[in-house]
Order: C-alpha cells, then structure tokens, then sequence
C-alpha cells in the first residue's frame, strides 16, 4: 500500500495534483513498507518530529540502502562540508548563528528590509522587460531570474558578475530536476562543473572581501568573529551555496505557484490589485495550499521513536510531507479551498523546529513584493494553459513554464 501510494507521489503523472494522494496516505498517518522510508503525513505528528532532538538531518547518519534519490546532494558532491541544513547540533547552530547574525535579528534585524527598495526595482526592471505581453512565460522572464539576482545582491555578487552568477544558478537547479530525456552523465558532468566554477569564483570573492570588505554579508562573514569564532573559507563556500540554493528554486515555485493560484481564484487577485496588503496574509496561505517543499525525504532517527502507536526504529529514514501535514482537516478547516482570510495559517511551508526556513523573511518579502506588482501591473491576465507543465521534482513541485496572457503592461 505504501509502497504503491509513494510511487504515485513519485509518478510524474500526478504531479500537477498530488493532493488526492496525500488525502489517501494521512488514512494511515506512519506509513512504512518493506525497505521503504517511514512516511508521516499527518500535520501534528510532522511539525512534532521536526522538533524532535532523537530526529537528525546528517546526511552521514541515513542507512546507505536508504539514501533518498531525491535529495540534493549538491554540497556533499562538490566535496565542501554540508551547509548547516544538513548538520545537527551543535554545528547546525553554530554555523546557522554565525550566519545570522549578519541577517536577522538581532545583530541585524533591518537587513531584509533595507533590502526593500531593492528589491521593488528588481520586480519593476523585469516586469519592464517582459516582451510580448500577450506570450508571457512567466517562469523564464520573471520567477526564475529574480531570487538568483536578489541573492547576488545579499551576498555582494558585483553586477558585472550577475550573469556568470545565473549561469552556474540554472545549471545547479537544473540538476535538482533531472529531465528524463537528458543523458544524466552529461547532466551531472556539467553540474559538478557548474559547482567547481561558482566554488572557485567564491572564494576569489571571499579573498577579495577579506582584503577589502564591503557592507555585504559575504564580507561580514568572511571578516567576523564573534564568540562562535570566524567562518573558515570552506565553511563561507558551503553557507553561500547553501543560501543560494535553498533560497534558488523555492522562490521560484512560490512565485509561479502564487500566480497560478491568483489566476485560479480571480476574485483574490482582483482584491490584491487595489489592497497590496492582501499579499503578507496570501503569501501564508499559499505556502499551506501549494507550498514549494512538498516534503522533507532526509531526515533519520537515532533512536526508537514511537508515533501514533508504531514503533520506528532507530536509524530510519523519515519522509515528511508537509503538503500534506498543511491539507490536514485535523488542523486546518476545509484545507483545500484557497483562503487568505483564515484566521489562522500556521502552515509547515517553511518547515518547523531548528531547522525552520532561515531565508523566510527575504522569501516571504520577495513573492509579497512580486505578487502584489505583478497584480497591479499586468492588465487583465489569463492563464494560457491550465494544468501548466510541471518540472520532473516531486520534492521541489512546481511548473516548468507558466503560460500568460495580458492585454499590456501598466506603467
Ligand atoms: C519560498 C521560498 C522558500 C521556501 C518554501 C523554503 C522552505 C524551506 C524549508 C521547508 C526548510 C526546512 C528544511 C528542513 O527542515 O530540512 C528551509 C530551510 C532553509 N532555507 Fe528556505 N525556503 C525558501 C526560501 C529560502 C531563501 C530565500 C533562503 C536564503 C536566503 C533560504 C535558506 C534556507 C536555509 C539556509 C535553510 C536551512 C536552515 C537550517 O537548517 O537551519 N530559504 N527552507
């Protein structure tokens, strides 16, 4: 049974609505089969595990016959140590500390929103440079090219650099979701290709910035120390992979999947285009309704956990899937109707526990920023295809292309 329902969330056929599945799997909240991962669906018992210390997300502790072959390998292959995703305590803290303290609360609690005006020029250059309104991709021309762009500036990628930056960013994405048709030795050739060359023009940058720091979080990190000590060169080029990365293709499935949605509930976007307000309670929902991390495939635990009555043994793999945990009737009042007015949107999008989204501030104020403009500024827009075509990736969901279509573009 467990075995049949993963492979339906596996199945590309079901990618553009895996939720019938889902409703199918929280039936039996601790799925497990044979030599399969123990999958949990179920929200309470999710957001329970992912703050659960005997819960690890070392790599080095998953069994070797249950390697996930989805997850992203990307920091162990191009042989610089995990970013801090991939560490438990106490690196994981460290590292995540280290890395904070130059972009949240509270050594720097107005990083992300000084980024603002920033970032609002961003949305307008590229919605400025959309070509033919009425044959929008919105994928290509807008929600691909602006995290890669909003990361160079956190970093302090200078300008010049950007397009060599975006490169490397599409090939290393690309990776993550392997066209079936494409020959996966050249594939993965030219990632770890991609990921020498952005390791190599890293740490020429961080040398640079040791010599001549800037207000940049890359010169911050490479210049601090704190009683945490100072980053090591190696330890600068996993945490700046890891924040482009992470922070790469889940920016750009919020994005898509919040304008298929809005295109989908024209009543909401209509709201949205006279109340920009309405994106911070839009942004929420949609990362309960359609969010870009449909589940966590990489987590083992290092001892015997019972949940909802089944044992788990120690040294597991567990799947969380918290798309499904977000669908939960248990949690969340008709969970598959789109409602930004709930009163109450305390979704796992971001994940939960110590190792909850760190980039969720910036991600949450680049699709607000992006959603509200793209409201105000395209002109009666309609979906060219609906089902949209879907990248291959059951874990980062979203589509490949989004097909629009607008009468012009608003000053
Ligand atoms: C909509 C966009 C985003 C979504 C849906 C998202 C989702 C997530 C989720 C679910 C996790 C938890 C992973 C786990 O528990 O194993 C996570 C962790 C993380 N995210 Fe995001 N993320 C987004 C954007 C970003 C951005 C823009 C950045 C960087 C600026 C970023 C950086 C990170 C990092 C560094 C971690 C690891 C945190 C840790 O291990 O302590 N993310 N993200």
């Amino acid at each position: 049974m467990t075995q049949t329902l993963l492979h339906q969330i596996l199945d590309y056929a079901n990618r553009a609505d895996p939720y019938p599945i889902y409703e199918e799997l929280r039936k039996t909240p601790v799925h497990h089969d044979a030599d399969g991962p123990y999958v949990i669906s179920t929200y309470y018992e999710i957001r329970s595990l992912l703050h659960d210390p005997r819960i690890s997300s070392d790599a080095r502790n998953l069994a070797s016959g249950n390697a996930d072959p989805l997850a992203e390998p990307a920091s162990e292959q191009s042989a610089l140590p995990p970013g801090f995703l991939r560490l438990d305590p106490p690196e994981h803290d460290r590292m995540r500390r280290m890395t904070n303290r130059h972009f949240g609360p509270p050594h720097s609690p107005h990083r992300v929103d000084q980024m603002r005006p920033e970032l609002h020029d961003i949305v307008g250059g590229l919605i400025d440079g959309i070509g033919d309104p009425s044959r929008i991709d919105l994928v290509e021309e807008f929600s691909y090219p602006f995290p890669v762009t909003v990361i160079c500036r956190l970093l302090g990628v200078p300008r010049e650099d950007e397009a060599r930056f975006h490169t490397w960013a599409d090939t290393l994405a690309a990776s993550l979701d392997p066209d079936p048709d494409a020959d996966p030795a050249e594939r993965d050739k030219g990632a770890s290709e991609a990921r020498m060359q952005l390791g190599m023009y890293l740490a020429g940058l961080i040398e640079e910035r040791r010599k001549n720091p800037g207000d940049d979080m890359l010169s911050q990190l490479a210049t601090t120390k704190s009683q945490d000590g100072q980053m090591t060169t190696m330890e600068l080029l996993s945490t700046a992979a890891l924040l482009l990365i992470a922070g790469h293709e889940t920016t750009v499935n919020l994005i898509t999947n919040g304008m298929l949605t809005l295109l989908r509930n024209p009543d909401v976007l209509q709201r949205l285009k006279t109340e920009p307000r309405l994106a911070v309670p839009i942004v929420e929902e949609l990362l309960r309704f359609e969010p870009p991390v449909q589940l966590l495939p990489q987590r083992t635990t290092l001892a015997d956990i019972e949940v909802r009555g089944v044992t788990i043994p120690k040294g597991s793999t567990l799947w969380l899937i918290l798309a499904s945990g977000n669908r939960d009737p248990q949690r969340f009042e008709n969970p598959d109707h789109f409602d930004p007015d709930r009163p109450d949107i305390q979704h796992l999008g971001l994940g939960s526990g110590i190792h909850s989204c760190f980039g969720a501030p910036l991600a949450r104020l680049e699709a607000q920023l992006a959603l509200s403009e793209l409201a105000r500024r395209l002109d009666n827009p309609r979906l060219l295809d609906d089902p949209p075509p879907y990248r291959q990736n059951a874990v980062l969901r979203g589509p490949r292309h989004l097909r629009i279509a607008c009468d012009g573009i608003r000053p």
